[in-house]
């Protein structure tokens, strides 16, 4: 495959869209749609307001290319029905990379033809895991075309030297023209292509300008028809918006194959890929990294490590296991009451969500005799970990009660349940395997919702102790117990 250096700049976009009002407006032909640079929302002709989202001057014209068919790369599992039983999941080859984590979270590697997005904020590590990934498959043999249109080709050989990449068989392609993109791919196509990032791309028949949702959706949807065509892989980064959604987010998460969000804190090394949508996998997977100065590191034992920073007796730090998609992990949720002097006291979440926070407040307050009311309550999740479960109300209960109170929490004991509003602690799905991530963690007692059917745990040595009421959680969660009824 040659090496192509193509320049960086963006070609101005000279074609003013409030020409477009004016008898020069291209008229609607067949394969033409206006689509809304705001929400995403085509039209069949143009309109000075989008009819669903209001903005003004916001359509622009795509003509939509006559190769593309989301069937094409189906048709050969379409054409002829199939027994169920007869089916084989074996026959979905994948492409396996060395980093478990990856694999894990796509659901057991990538697949040919399939159009992978990443997307997370910038500066989060997109680019990092990226380039590690296309120099371990260009390790193992097969060409991997890497097109950038943020960092230039010498900026990429730095960012490799540090992550250990020797460069064989990885070609870089500064670019930001689709046209430039597909006819590279077209001329030597690769293994495994990368562009990095898809809000860089452009495409001249296009009249918006780069990172617009038109000019998003048509190059995605050139790079989706060449990923099919060719079976082939690409996987595409995306910089989110300052509300957490990927520009031009339903229209991007709806083409392409699989979508994985990286999450973390910044200013924590710990990073998170989620699986929010997978074509061939389960969603919610997690795969747990460390940003290093050697790039982006599986990190094996996640329970483990983010434990490890735990000190034993900390006041306001309660444990809970739970699930993020085929694993359990536990984590730590730490919380800070203080005095308000504010007429309204604060309430912040930071990894759990802010309305659950404000019921388990209001539980603690009127159902467990914690006097919030006057209370500025601080809750956070360790490692930057984004905790969705309701499971995870009763350790919050008890981070804030401990801290409140001043009096740790039996640094042995973890706890999983939902909240109630009368004070009720609720069942939660799958208790058995978050007794036994807390057993194998060396926890001796897990609070849980109480379970009609009494039935032994399997996650020895640890105590499974029920609880029905957050009063009862507080009882038994914040002095060590000596006789516990399991
Ligand atoms: P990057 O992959 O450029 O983020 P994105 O593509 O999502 O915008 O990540 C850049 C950050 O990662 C930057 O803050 C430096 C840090 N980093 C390391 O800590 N170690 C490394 O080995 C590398 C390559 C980057
Ligand atoms: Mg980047």
């Amino acid at each position: 495959m040659g090496f192509a250096r193509i320049a960086l700049a963006y070609i101005a976009d000279d074609s003013p869209r409030e020409q477009w009002g004016s008898e020069d407006m291209p008229k609607a032909k067949e394969k033409t749609v206006f689509v809304c640079d705001s929400c995403g929302n085509d039209t069949a002709k143009w309109e000075g307001k989008c009819p669903s989202c209001g903005s003004w001057n916001t359509l622009a014209e795509v003509r939509q290319g006559n190769g593309y068919n989301h069937r094409s790369w189906m048709s050969a599992s379409r054409s002829m029905a199939v027994q169920l039983a007869d089916v084989s999941t074996d026959d979905l080859p994948r492409i396996v990379t060395s980093s478990e984590e990856f694999n894990r979270v796509l659901g057991g590697g990538i697949v040919p033809g399939s159009l992978v997005l990443v997307a997370g904020d910038p500066g989060i590590g997109k680019s990092t895991i990226l380039l590690r990934l296309a120099g371990d498959i260009a390790k193992s043999g097969s060409a991997v075309l890497y097109v950038s249109g943020e960092e230039s080709a010498s900026q990429i050989k730095l960012r490799a030297d540090r992550l250990g990449i020797d460069g064989q068989n990885l070609y870089l392609l500064p670019a930001t023209d689709i046209g430039d993109v597909l006819s590279q791919l077209d001329a030597e196509p690769p293994g495994l292509a990368v562009v990095d990032s898809i809000q860089t791309l452009y495409d001249r028949d296009v009249p918006s300008e780069p990172g617009s949702l038109s000019q998003i959706r048509e190059c995605t949807r050139k790079l989706l028809d060449w990923a099919k065509a060719r079976n082939v892989p690409v996987i595409v980064t995306g910089h989110v918006t300052k509300g957490g959604d990927i520009a031009g987010p339903r229209v991007l998460e709806h083409m392409v194959d699989v979508v994985l969000y990286m999450e973390g804190d910044p200013v924590s090394s710990w990073r998170i890929l989620r699986s929010v949508k997978n074509r061939f996998g389960s969603t919610n997977e997690i795969g747990v990294f460390e940003m290093t100065g050697n790039g982006l590191q599986d990190v094996l034992d996640p329970s483990r490590s983010l434990l490890a920073e735990r000190a034993n007796g900390a006041i306001g730090s309660a444990v809970v296991p739970v699930l993020e998609g085929t694993r359990t992990l536990l984590v730590e949720v730490q919380a800070l009451t203080s005095p308000s002097v504010l007429p309204t006291p604060r309430r912040v979440a930071t990894g759990i969500d802010h309305n659950r926070l404000l019921l388990v407040c209001a539980v603690l307050s009127r159902r467990a005799g914690i006097p919030l009311a006057n209370q500025d309550v601080i809750v956070n999740v360790t490692g930057g970990l984004k905790i969705s479960e309701p499971a995870a109300d009763l350790s919050v209960a008890l981070a804030i009660v401990s801290s409140y109170r001043n009096e740790p929490v039996d640094p042995g004991l973890a706890a999983v349940g939902e909240l109630g509003l009368t004070g009720e602690v609720r069942r939660i799905p799958q208790l058995e395997r978050r007794l036994q991530e807390a057993s194998r963690l060396g926890f001796q007692r897990c609070l849980h919702p109480g379970d009609p059917i009494a039935r032994e745990s399997s996650a020895a040595p640890l105590q499974a102790v029920s609880v029905a009421h957050i009063r009862q959680a507080v009882g038994l969660g914040l002095k060590p117990q000596v006789d516990v009824i399991g």
